[in-house]
C-alpha cells in the first residue's frame, strides 16, 4: 500500500494550522450541539454566506458535501475559498479502489457476531496484516533470519480481530488487551466457540493444544504512562518468546489509547510494527499535539474540535435524504429545547444527554420536548421553573424557529465541511512524532471504505527500512 503522496510534505502543516485559526469560529460550539438558537451562531457566518445559503432549498443544502463542485461558481468567493481549502488541506479518505481483499479461511465461528462493518474492518486488516507478513517473510528468507510475530492487539474488544489473526491461515499468537470485563468475557466466549469448531472439524486433540496457545485475552487498562515492560508483564510467562518480534495493532483505539501506543511502540525494542486506526479523539487525556513540530505552530485543539473530528463526509454522503433530514431534525430539536429549558428554567446550565434522546420519541417536538423536561427533573431535582409551556404555546415557539431550519442545516454542512481537516492535523500529528523519534517507515492510509466505516486513517508503521 502506498500513501497518498501529498502528506509527506510536512511543510503543508502550518497551513492547516493557519486555516484551523482562522475558521475557529465554526467548530468552538460544536460540543454541546445544542447552541445554533442560544449562541445565534447564524450570525457568526459573514454576511454574504448568509445570503447565498438562504437562496438554496433544503435539498441542494444538505446534497451540499457530495455536489458542491456543480454550484461553486455561484457561491461567494469567501465560500468558494473555504470549502476548497478544506478539501485541499484534507488526507484523503477514499479506500484505494484496486485493493482486492484477502478473505481468511474455514471457521464460521472466526466471523459470528460482526456486523458487516467490523467484518469489512477485520477482512481490510488481515489484508493488511498478510500483504506485510509476506514481504517479511520474504526477506528473512533471503537473510536466513526468520522471526515469529506475535501480535498485541490494543483496546480488543470481542476479539474479533484477534481471533481472525490467530485461528485463520495467518497463525499468529496474538493476545488482545482491553479494560472491560464485559469484553474480556465475550472474547473468551468467542474463543471457547471458535475452538468447539477447529475441534470438531480437525478432529484431532493434538492440534488443539497448539490452537489454545495461540490467543489469549487480557483485563488492563492502559494508562497513558503505561511502559512496555509493564504491558509485557500482564502477558502469560512464555506466550510472547525472547525470539519473538511484536506487532502492536489497535482496531479504534478511543482518544488518547492511539497516543499510549505511539508511546509502547517507540519505548520497546521487541515491538517492531504499528497498525493503529484511532477513534473518538475527544476521549481520554489530552494528547493533542504529540509532535514537536506541531507544538511549535502553537495551536491547540479545543474538545469541540475533537468531537467534530469524528464526523464524516462520506458517511454523510451515503445517507438518503430521509436520513440526512432526520439527523437535522434531530439537531433542530436540541437547539430548541435548549432555548426553551433555558425560558423555564433560570438555573438551567445545559443538557448533554439531549444527545441521546431515542428516535422512538423524536415523532414531533412536542414528544421529544416532553421526554427532554423527564430528563432535566430527574437529574435536577432541586430546580424549579419559573414559567410552563402550554401545548398551544409549545405549537407557536415550533412554527416560529421552524422558518430558521434551512440556516439551521447550512450552519451544519458548513462545519461538516472542516470537520476531515482537523481529523488530518490529529493523524499527521501522531505521523510527525513517528518520524521525529526516527522510525523509517511511517504511512498513513484510508484503510476502510469510508461510507461503511469512517474512522479510516490508519497509521502504519515499521522500525525496519523497507527493502
Ligand atoms: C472502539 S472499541 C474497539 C474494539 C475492537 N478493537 C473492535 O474494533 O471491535 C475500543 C476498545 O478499547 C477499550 N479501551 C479503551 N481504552 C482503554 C484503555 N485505556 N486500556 C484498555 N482498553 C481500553 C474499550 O473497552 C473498547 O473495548
Amino acid at each position: 500500500m502506498e500513501a497518498n503522496s501529498k502528506q509527506y510534505d510536512n511543510s503543508v502543516l502550518p497551513n492547516i494550522t493557519e486555516f484551523l485559526k482562522k475558521y475557529a469560529w465554526i467548530f468552538q460550539d460544536y460540543e454541546d450541539y445544542n447552541g445554533f438558537f442560544r449562541d445565534n451562531l447564524w450570525c457568526r457566518f459573514p454576511d454574504e454566506w448568509r445570503l447565498y445559503l438562504k437562496t438554496l432549498p433544503l435539498k441542494q443544502i444538505l446534497s451540499l458535501p457530495k455536489s458542491w463542485k456543480e454550484s461553486i461558481a455561484l457561491m461567494p468567493e469567501s465560500l468558494q475559498n473555504y470549502i476548497f481549502q478544506c478539501t485541499t488541506l484534507s488526507l484523503s479518505k477514499v479506500r484505494d479502489p484496486n485493493l482486492s481483499l484477502t478473505t481468511y479461511s474455514h471457521y464460521k465461528s472466526l466471523s459470528r457476531g460482526m456486523s458487516e462493518k467490523k467484518q469489512h474492518e477485520v477482512d481490510s486488516i488481515f489484508t493488511l496484516v498478510s500483504n506485510f507478513l509476506k514481504a517479511k517473510r520474504k526477506n528473512e528468507d533471503s537473510n536466513d533470519n526468520l522471526k515469529e510475530l506475535a501480535c498485541i492487539d490494543v483496546g480488543s474488544g470481542e476479539g474479533y480481530l484477534s481471533s481472525v489473526l490467530a485461528f485463520s491461515n495467518l497463525q499468529l499468537k496474538c493476545i488482545g488487551i482491553d479494560d472491560q470485563d464485559s469484553h474480556i468475557d465475550g472474547a473468551n466466549q468467542r474463543m471457547k466457540n471458535i475452538l468447539k469448531e477447529i475441534r470438531k472439524e480437525e478432529n484431532s486433540n493434538m492440534e488443539d493444544l497448539k490452537i489454545e496457545n495461540r490467543l489469549h485475552f487480557v483485563k488492563k487498562f492502559l494508562d497513558e504512562k503505561v511502559t512496555p515492560s509493564e504491558m509485557l508483564s500482564f502477558i502469560p510467562k512464555d506466550f510472547i518468546l525472547e525470539s519473538n518480534e511484536i506487532l502492536l495493532i489497535g482496531l479504534h483505539t478511543c482518544g488518547s489509547l492511539a497516543n499510549t501506543m505511539l508511546d509502547l511502540f517507540l519505548k520497546s525494542e521487541k515491538i517492531k510494527y504499528f497498525i493503529g486506526i484511532g477513534c473518538c479523539y475527544h476521549k481520554g487525556k489530552d494528547h493533542f499535539p504529540a509532535s514537536e513540530m506541531v507544538k511549535k505552530l502553537d495551536f491547540r485543539l479545543p474538545s469541540c474540535a475533537l468531537s467534530l473530528a469524528c464526523e464524516s463526509i462520506g458517511e454523510w454522503n451515503a445517507m438518503a435524504f430521509d436520513e440526512q433530514n432526520y439527523t437535522i431534525t434531530r439537531y433542530f430539536y436540541r437547539s430548541l429545547a435548549e432555548v426553551l429549558l433555558r425560558e423555564m428554567y433560570p438555573e438551567y446550565k445545559g443538557l448533554f444527554t439531549l444527545r441521546k434522546i431515542r428516535k422512538h420519541k423524536c415523532n414531533s417536538f412536542y414528544e421529544y420536548f416532553e421526554e427532554a423536561l423527564k430528563r432535566l427533573k430527574s437529574k435536577n431535582q432541586s430546580m424549579a421553573p419559573c414559567k410552563a409551556f402550554s401545548k398551544n404555546e409549545l405549537e407557536e415557539k415550533y412554527l416560529h424557529y421552524s422558518q430558521h431550519f434551512n440556516e439551521l442545516a447550512a450552519f451544519y454542512i458548513i462545519q461538516l465541511f472542516i470537520a476531515p481537516v482537523i481529523e488530518t492535523l490529529i493523524v499527521r500529528d501522531r505521523v510527525v512524532y513517528l518520524q521525529e523519534l526516527n522510525i523509517p517507515e511511517v504511512l498513513a492510509i484510508p484503510i476502510f471504505e469510508e461510507e461503511l466505516s469512517p474512522r479510516n486513517l490508519c497509521i502504519v508503521a515499521s522500525k525496519y527500512h523497507k527493502q
